[in-house]
């Protein structure tokens, strides 16, 4: 188990909201106590209905956090599995992909795949993409280390044309290198325990199975056998990860709006996207949780970009989420966030301690200026640029909030998906839409499958054909 970042504190992630307030960049742009109380009394009874649904099973991700019996499968399996594996291949898209980048980036070492010293486990290569020169290229150097290489291909429908195509690659091409035991013997699919065509295949060709639990949808799934095979696989402290989440259920739970962070959350975002603020921006000054606003990025864009609300009238509703590093992007977006237009919240994620301390080395007799640098340490540096930007930001009245991690470690990070899982599922209830499907990508899926060639779309192959042959008479 990876002991570098288990839960060696158990520290909650906080909410810090102090900077949406008019009493801190105005009344213009900021939130008035009035304000807050009105969202209060919108938002309170919205908790107590989400804890309804909780209970009569409507929202079953809630309880993944609580699932022994998954824990128990994923635990069994890795300890099949983990002594014969150097590689682990994850094939899956979206929600099946997302959450096993953003546990890895958060909380393995940088240096994970190159440095044996650094790695608790096997390799993980993630593969969201069918770019065939980024695939074959993997494909190219994976190619003698079949048997020592496990590939865990992800998709609750089965159906997704881009992880079956991966996966039909990789069958192939273990069937001729080591025959039909290797496909036996070298897969996880996880699927739908019942419905679906990787559910078919794996029940046929007799592959270990791992189960999206029905009604969790992939971007909420990460806490599901879904992300917790690969990282228990890796070395992450599953447990640890699932106590995060626990925990922080016990704090989005409460019905008292001020104490619920995710309430808090969810209310903000939605009253800036009112007040024509309809883009949120997610800035981690931290490497490892840059993959987490990745994450958020498609559980927010998914879970709340809607034609229709609840009662069937057309709202074409959803901030757009997008995702920024610091300090990196200082140096490429700020200068839009600070001069552009005023249409943004913005969600830092803060580290308060950093795992490493590295100081910053002596400067040379010419050029005693940077001085000021020499000493300190790059974690200290790291977290005063982000108080630079959120200062600069509030001069010129954006409004800024920041989830504050003690330390970045399974449990924090835990909480973090929680928290953000039923902040999305709040702010949904707020905007009064469906929070849970996505029938703008479902169509995309069948226009593939038409373009493809799949029987049963030539209707649909007809009918899109205009609007994808290119017009020689529009091409300079
Ligand atoms: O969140 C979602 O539902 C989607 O992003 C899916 O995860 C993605 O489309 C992949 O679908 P599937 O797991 O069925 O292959």
């Amino acid at each position: 188990m990876n002991k570098r970042k288990t839960m060696s504190a158990e520290s909650q992630i906080k909410l810090y909201y102090k900077n949406v307030a008019a009493e801190v960049i105005g009344d213009e742009h900021g939130i008035t106590a009035e304000q807050l109380k009105a969202l209060a009394k919108k938002t309170s009874p919205l908790i107590q209905k989400l804890n309804e649904e909780r209970k009569a099973g409507q929202t079953p991700y809630r309880d993944l956090p609580f699932n022994t019996q998954i824990a128990q499968q994923v635990k069994e399996l890795v300890g099949e599995l983990r002594g014969r594996c150097e590689n682990l291949v994850v094939l899956g898209i979206g929600g099946s992909a997302l959450g096993n980048i953003a546990l890895q980036t958060a909380l393995n070492p940088y240096m994970h795949n190159l440095d044996d010293a650094q790695r608790p486990g096997p390799r993980l290569f993630v593969f969201d993409n069918i770019d065939p020169s980024q695939f074959g290229s993997f494909l190219d150097w994976v190619g003698d280390k079949l048997d020592k290489t496990i590939f865990n291909v992800i998709s609750k429908s089965g159906w997704t044309a881009e992880t079956a195509s991966q996966f039909l690659i990789v069958r192939q091409m273990l069937l001729d290198k080591l025959g039909p035991e290797g496909v036996k013997n070298q897969v996880v699919a996880t699927t739908d325990p019942k419905d679906g065509i990787l559910r078919k295949i794996a029940n046929d060709e007799k592959l270990r199975c791992l189960e999206v639990p029905q009604g969790v949808g992939g971007r909420f799934s990460v806490l599901s056998a879904v992300g917790l095979f690969s990282a228990a696989m890796c070395g992450i402290d599953v447990g640890s990860l699932l106590k995060g989440a626990r925990d922080m259920d016990a704090r989005v739970s409460q019905e008292d709006f001020y104490k619920n962070p995710a309430a808090i959350n969810a209310a903000i975002n939605y009253h800036f996207y009112n007040r024509n603020k309809k883009i949120s921006v997610m800035m981690p000054y931290s490497y490892a949780l840059k993959d987490l606003a990745d994450w958020y990025r498609q559980l927010s864009a998914e879970s709340l970009g809607k034609a229709k609300d609840l009662t069937g009238s057309e709202v074409h509703i959803g901030p757009t989420p997008i995702k920024a590093l610091g300090a990196t992007d200082q140096h490429s977006q700020v200068q839009l966030y600070r001069e552009g237009p005023n249409d943004k919240l913005f969600t830092f994620l803060q580290v308060n301690n950093f795992e490493r301390n590295l100081k910053i080395g002596p400067v040379p007799d010419c050029a005693p200026e940077l001085g000021f640098l020499a000493g300190a340490d790059l974690g200290t540096l790291l977290n005063n640029e982000k108080k630079a930007t959120e200062y600069a930001l509030l001069e010129t009245k954006r409004p800024c909030l920041t989830v504050v991690f003690d330390k970045v470690n399974a449990y924090t990070v835990g909480q973090f998906i929680y928290l953000y899982e039923v902040t999305t599922s709040l702010a949904g209830a707020l905007f009064g839409i469906n929070t849970y499907d996505q029938p703008a990508v479902k169509l995309g899926k069948e226009a593939t499958f038409a373009l493809m060639g799949r029987a049963g779309y030539e209707k649909l192959a007809k009918h899109i054909q205009p609007s994808t042959e290119i017009d020689g008479d529009f091409l300079i």
